[in-house]
């Protein structure tokens, strides 16, 4: 049996899984399952589920195979559990808890106090506080004390931080008892089950980030004031490419450092795409295997649960989904139909890997596309002598001279004589695509700068956030990856996706950027309407928190340029420069990059 969410090693224990190591080495079908390996390792793997999911056969069967823990996905939330005031509905908690406990799976419970799921009649209704800590109260006391002894750990609180993290989030609860509905929550639930473990649960916190960091304080300050929490979970809902896990690897530390636990909680890993191309499922199922290392190489992390068991019931794939929406994700570790994809594979290995065992990948499971183009450059040569640098090479390398002085004022006169690329084709085109756009770039000692004279007859911006769906407006993208490694097909510090909205044109304040990693890359923008179209100017600081760049002739970093049409609501056009983009994949893999190579002009 386990020892409830600790970890634990046991030389008996070992010299087992050796003996079992090397019979699934020989044999093919004793190779171990998830919920196996996680048993030997002493950690839990776990899986949401609804219960409708277990009416399903091989749902039901997948899920007690592989998985050790469940977490009730919907059902034990206030809304669904309490719709009328003091009228309980647990048949749905209660079959999930019963499935658990028949296959001896942990559950961890989700969640007691949530704004996102919180009963009709407490959000429409009148309440003094005293009157809303006894409703809370009642909730807490009747849910955790029917569990008592079952289930050994809850999401006592969810999402309580504001995104941003400035803030507490608006919530009724909040509204109608104040800032310390979070405290008391907490106490509750020490009061109904002095032995279950109480958690704090957030999204975007998985990372070192302002969000986490404001977690972080919440949960010190619950700490210092002795409020029972023993635990932090980070959501991970995360997208293909974009995970730091240096950084979620240092948030999940200074969490332990404060003597808590860490749960991955609702694992997830999405993208947009209808058909994701090989070299963007690979990179998901790398994602997957290294949110698992990061969990499994810190022994306060205790639980890795994924948002689901199969694709096929992935909340992602929801149509009431405002944020997010693609009927086609495939987010999770089976498909539709319940085969183990590469992502299953790669977090199978790395708790193999992390017992000392080992690979369990066969040659074909460990073979991860990975696409690395050899490109064979022209020798440069200057069609025009008055240019200050040499011709690009067509989609695959810019040549930017250095130094160059430049100023940020619309006005293109310094830009002349530095080599400019018309871009005019690309994945996504109307018929009558009326869209182009010429770029340049060039440097100084302490600015790379680029440039974008873009031909549309329409501009539309000012409608969607920077933060969400800003790619549907016009808007011009220049790539950088700076980490010295062409072939990365992630994002990670020093590779940035800078969006640079039209909307910038009636900007006087900071720049308006959009992208992963935009605002690291600190890029200051001139943007003005011209007679044609638009005009962009920008200037990222060759050393920046995320990277240090020093110009040399001949010295190399990715580079990409995209333009982003649209002539009414969405985005219509797509134009790329790089010719190793072919289906508009720079956003989430920047080794389709071309390369921008520097150009000493000095002498
Ligand atoms: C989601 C479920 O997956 C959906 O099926 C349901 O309709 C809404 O809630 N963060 C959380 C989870 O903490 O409770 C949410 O679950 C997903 C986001």
């Amino acid at each position: 049996m386990l020892k409830p969410f600790a970890r634990f090693t046991m030389v008996t224990l070992l010299s087992m899984i050796f003996i079992s190591a090397a019979s699934f080495a020989q044999e093919e079908d004793t190779t171990p399952t998830l919920r196996e390996l996680a048993e030997q390792h002493g950690f839990y793997i776990g899986a949401a589920a609804w219960t409708n999911h277990l009416a399903v056969p091989e749902h039901a069967e997948t899920l007690a195979r592989e998985f050790n823990m469940l977490t009730p996905e919907h059902e034990a939330k206030h809304c669904m559990v309490e719709r009328q005031p003091g009228q309980y509905d647990f048949r749905a908690s209660d079959r999930l808890v019963a499935f658990a406990e028949e296959h001896g799976m942990s559950v961890h419970g989700h969640t007691l106090v949530w704004h996102s799921c919180m009963p009709s009649w407490i959000e429409t209704g009148e309440f003094t506080r005293d009157e809303a800590i006894a409703m809370m109260r009642d909730f807490i006391m009747t849910m955790v004390g029917r569990y008592k002894g079952r289930i050994p750990i809850w999401d006592v609180v969810n999402e309580a931080v504001a995104d941003g993290g400035a803030e507490l989030r608006d919530t009724p609860w909040r509204a109608l008892i104040g800032d310390d509905y979070i405290e008391l929550a907490f106490r509750f639930a020490h009061e109904a089950d002095p032995d279950a473990l109480l958690f704090y649960n957030d999204y975007g916190t998985e990372p070192m980030n302002a969000k986490s960091d404001a977690v972080y304080e919440l949960v010190s300050d619950l700490l210092a004031r002795g409020v029972p929490i023993h635990g932090v979970g980070l959501q991970a809902h995360f997208d293909v490419g974009t995970i730091n896990y240096n950084s979620v690897a240092e948030n999940i530390q200074r969490l332990s450092d404060l003597g808590l636990q860490v749960q991955i909680t609702e694992l997830d890993i999405k993208y947009r795409d209808a058909q994701p191309s090989p070299v963007l499922l690979a990179q998901q199922a790398r994602d997957y295997r290294r949110v698992a290392e990061v969990c499994l190489e810190n022994p306060a992390c205790t639980a890795l649960i994924v948002w689901g068991v199969s694709d096929q019931f992935s909340w992602l794939r929801g149509e009431d989904l405002g944020f997010f929406y693609n009927p086609a994700v495939a987010p999770l570790l089976f498909d539709d139909d319940y085969a183990p994809k590469q992502p299953y594979f790669e977090v199978l290995d790395a708790v193999a890997l992390s017992l000392g065992l080992p690979s369990v990948l066969s040659e074909q499971e460990a073979e991860i596309e990975e696409e690395t183009t050899v490109v064979e450059l022209p020798e440069p040569v200057k069609s025009d002598p008055a240019q200050l640098s040499p011709d690009s090479a067509a989609g695959l390398a810019y040549y930017a001279p250095f130094p160059v002085a430049i100023t940020l004022d619309g006005d293109d006169a310094d830009w002349v004589n530095i080599p400019r690329v018309t871009v005019d084709s690309g994945p996504q085109m109307p018929e009558d695509n009326d869209t182009s756009f010429e770029f340049a770039a060039a440097a100084d000692e302490t600015y790379l700068y680029l440039f974008a004279d873009v031909t549309d007859s329409v501009i539309v911006s000012g409608s969607y956030d920077p933060a969400d769906g800003w790619y549907r407006e016009d808007s011009v993208e220049f790539y950088i990856n700076a980490t010295g490694d062409l072939a990365r097909i992630g994002y990670d510090t020093g590779i940035a996706q800078i969006g640079i909205l039209a909307a910038n044109i009636a900007n006087t304040g900071d720049a308006i950027l959009g992208g992963s990693n935009s605002a690291a890359s600190q890029a200051q923008v001139v943007a003005i309407e011209t007679e044609t179209g638009y005009r962009i100017e920008a200037a990222v600081p060759l050393v920046t928190e995320a990277w240090s760049i020093t110009p040399e002739h001949l010295g190399v970093i990715g580079f990409q340029a995209h333009l982003n049409g649209s002539s009414a609501e969405d985005r219509d056009t797509k134009l790329i420069w790089s010719l190793a983009d072919t289906e508009d994949q720079s956003w989430t893999n920047p080794s389709v990059f071309g390369r921008l190579i520097f150009w000493d002009v000095s002498e």
